[in-house]
């Protein structure tokens, strides 16, 4: 899914970001080295953020039981 219609910002690249400790819209614009144009894609872009953040790390967590 794209979030970011004017940077081209996806689900994976939030994803991404968020896995590199993004917590915030702005913290994945920076990671992806651009800033919003229009900011219409903030509320998605924080929405999948608040969607993928408590599940970061159940990964490591799995791979350490
Ligand atoms: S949709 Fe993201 S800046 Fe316009």
């Amino acid at each position: 899914m794209i979030h970011c219609v004017c940077r081209q910002i996806n689900t994976a690249k939030v994803d991404q970001a968020a896995s590199c400790g993004a917590k915030t819209a702005n913290c994945v614009m920076k990671f992806c080295g651009t800033r919003f144009n229009c900011g219409q894609c903030r509320t998605s872009i924080d929405d999948r953020l608040q969607a993928v953040i408590p599940t970061l790390g159940e990964d490591k967590l799995l791979a350490a039981e």
